[in-house]
């Protein structure tokens, strides 16, 4: 069972001509952080990442502090404490995976970090899942603590619905319903699985423009040069 196909979303990232939408990956990171972090790593996500990004280098080196790292050895060959950098990777939920399990009762919450490239139709897909939470249709078990998902393969995942009408409050007074949270959430790991994202429609932006003009060019000096011959 591949699980219910789900609808082509307008992306606003997936213009062309577009760049991410900023203010969504700084509200979805606000969703991962609250939300989703604590079952589900993002261990390709470093601090400073979100510098420039979503939050400014003061935001950033603030909320790294707030999170205490494991460190050393120091002199005296002892681990210690420290507030996080933004060079630490994004806190782990979890100190392994047999922790893990034991707290979702078996299941593993997989790595964020790939998650939009990992799975067939990408951001649609996590959108969906995310909002597609329904009653099971008459006829269909649900095995003890799985939960009726028809867009997850198989239909029965072992994540309860999590996004629920104003679970967080966002700053910018965006209202926060279930829909604009997966949005968000989804923008937000859209960015960390492709962070180059920006830069390589920038670049293949001004390669497009700086190359039309060199065509251009040598189109106006191939007939300067070959218009005497004529
Ligand atoms: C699986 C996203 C919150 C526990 C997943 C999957 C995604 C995801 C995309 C993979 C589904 C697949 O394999 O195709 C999110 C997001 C969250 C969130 C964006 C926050 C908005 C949570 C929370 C928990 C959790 C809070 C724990 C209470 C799990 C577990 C799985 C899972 C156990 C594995 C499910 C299975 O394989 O049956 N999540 N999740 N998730 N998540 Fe979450």
């Amino acid at each position: 069972d591949e699980g219910l196909h789900p609808p082509a979303y307008p992306w606003y990232h997936k213009d062309p001509f577009h760049t991410f939408d900023h203010a969504a990956i700084r509200r979805g990171y606000q969703v991962y952080r609250e939300v989703c972090s604590a079952c589900h790593s993002l261990d390709r996500i470093a601090w400073r990442n979100l510098i420039n990004v979503s939050h400014s280098e003061d935001e950033v080196k603030a909320m790294a502090e707030e999170v205490e790292y494991e460190d050393g050895p120091d002199d005296n060959g002892d681990m210690f404490q420290r507030p996080g950098k933004p060079s630490d990777y994004m806190p782990k939920p979890y100190a392994n995976e047999e922790a893990a399990r034991a707290g979702n009762a078996g299941a593993l919450p997989p790595d964020l970090s790939l998650m939009i490239k990992a799975r067939h139709g990408g951001e649609d897909y996590v959108f969906s899942l995310l909002t597609g939470y329904v009653d099971a249709p008459a006829g269909v078990e649900v095995r003890e603590g799985l939960n009726y998902n028809p867009y997850f393969p198989g239909g029965a995942i072992a994540m309860a619905r999590v996004l629920f009408d104003g679970l967080v409050e966002y700053e910018d007074g965006t209202p926060a319903t279930a829909s604009q949270m997966a949005r968000d959430v989804t923008t937000f790991l859209a960015w960390a699985a492709e962070p180059e994202h920006d830069d390589r429609k920038k670049m293949g932006m001004k390669a497009a423009i700086v190359l039309s003009g060199l065509t251009l060019l040598s189109v106006y000096i191939k007939r300067f040069k070959w218009a005497p011959i004529k």
